[in-house]
């Protein structure tokens, strides 16, 4: 079932506000994500950076993690809301492509502007998939 505008607005919205919680006190650059389930359970993440830099964690793979732990792996979406509409990084992109070429990424900005609407599949062209495995 394709999302709703209703559930459209309520991951861009919950992820610009869950963007207040972000940590990110080297970067100074906060990420918020709000992931949408299949079912249409939202599941929230946010950066969390770390001293030792390498560690920081993005916000789309806490939201993962956070969904995941949760018992869900079917992705209909994710929202990510930054000061400027900036795009998931590789890593993320490989993350999200492990549940699915086709989950839909929608990034909004700091006015909560959609400024950009993918898919994982888009952004990941090529994307290496659990199937590669057993080939
Ligand atoms: N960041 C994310 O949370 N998501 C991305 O996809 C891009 C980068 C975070 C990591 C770091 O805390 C800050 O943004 C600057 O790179």
């Amino acid at each position: 079932m394709p999302m709703t505008d209703e559930k459209k607005q309520e991951i861009m919205k919950a992820a610009s506000e869950v963007r207040a919680r972000a940590y990110a006190p080297y970067s100074n650059y906060h990420v918020g994500a709000a992931l949408l389930t299949k079912t249409g359970k939202i599941f929230l993440g946010v950066n969390v950076e770390n001293a030792a830099y390498p560690d920081t964690i993005c916000a789309e793979r806490s939201a993962v993690v956070s969904a995941v732990s949760a018992g869900e792996r079917d992705f209909e979406a994710i929202a990510v809301a930054t000061s400027n509409g900036g795009t998931p990084c590789g890593s993320c992109r490989q993350v999200l492509a492990e549940f699915g070429l086709d989950i839909e990424v929608l990034l909004i900005d700091e006015s909560g502007d959609l400024v950009q609407h993918n898919t994982v599949q888009d952004l990941l062209p090529g994307a290496f998939q659990p199937k590669d495995l057993s080939e």
